[in-house]
């Protein structure tokens, strides 16, 4: 494994899950460098889900610590961590599906302004400047929505409706994206739409991006890194090719 010599975007060390006298993940370790694309990947009930949750502040580990930028965010509940730049998005899109595609943009970027929770602001139906109107279109043309502006969010289909709620979480202005299953779903074509759209946002934002995935092809296509998980441990970390050529991945995957 290659050290980096930036200081990590995200860093958890030894981090440890239990559920009861059950133990889901155990001693997992997992960097993300600035700028990167990190993926973790393993078979059905490796602990993926689990461990991103522990990372996004979704569930608190048992033991462990997870840095972000340098700040120990061990203890800090989720929504905090986005508000310190750990955007994330959920595995069922959230969007509101009565109203309009630019409605829900609106409301995302008024939260973000307000710093309110978005049920209130969107009863008050705070007015609208024309720099929020652009705004709202400037993030809906980064994930190819800008046509759809007018139309009800519940009409798209589903890999668009991902992609809205993609960029509802861009117009929090994160530093980190972290992307439960984002192509769950999709169809083929979405997820090469949707392939593209994640390396454009990685090079042009710069921004570091922590996945978790299913879909090899869209593994490899976008991680610069890899952690893989079997019964909730690392059995390999590294970028592409050192995992491919790992024995223990090919064991898990292969059977050989
Ligand atoms: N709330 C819970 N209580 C008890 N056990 C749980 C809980 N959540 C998950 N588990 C168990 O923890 C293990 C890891 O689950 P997790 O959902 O993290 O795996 P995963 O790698 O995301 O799987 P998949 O590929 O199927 O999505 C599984 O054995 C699961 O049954
Ligand atoms: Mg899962």
């Amino acid at each position: 494994m290659t050290l980096t010599t930036q200081s990590p975007t995200l860093l958890a060390r030894g981090i440890y899950k239990d559920y009861g006298p059950i133990r889901v993940l155990q001693d997992v370790d997992i960097e993300v460098a600035p700028g990167t694309t990190h993926a973790i990947i393993g078979p059905n009930g490796a602990g993926k889900t689990t461990l991103f949750k522990v990372l996004s502040g979704e569930l608190l580990a048992s033991a462990g610590s997870v840095h972000f930028e340098g700040r120990d965010v061990s203890r800090v509940a989720g929504f905090a961590r986005v508000r310190e730049g750990m955007g994330r998005t959920f595995q069922v899109a959230r969007v509101f599906q009565q109203d309009s595609v630019l409605d829900n943009m609106a409301v995302a970027i008024e939260s973000r302004d307000c710093a309110h929770g978005r049920g209130l602001l969107r009863q008050l139906r705070v007015s609208r400047s024309a720099s929020m109107l652009d705004e709202c279109v400037y993030f809906l043309n980064q994930v190819g929505l800008g046509q759809r502006v007018r139309e009800r969010a519940g009409v798209l289909a589903y890999g668009e409706r991902k992609r809205l709620e993609l960029a509802m979480t861009l117009a929090l202005k994160p530093r980190m994206l972290l992307l439960d299953e984002p192509m769950a779903g999709m169809s083929p074509g979405d997820r090469v739409a949707a392939v593209e759209l994640l390396a454009r946002i990685s090079s042009e934002l710069s921004m570091s991006i922590l996945l978790t995935e299913h879909d090899m092809s869209v593994v490899f296509a976008l991680a610069d890194r890899l952690t893989v998980l079997n019964y909730g441990k690392v059995i390999a970390s590294g970028t592409p090719d050192e995992v491919k050529a790992s024995a223990a991945v090919r064991e898990v995957y292969l059977g050989h």
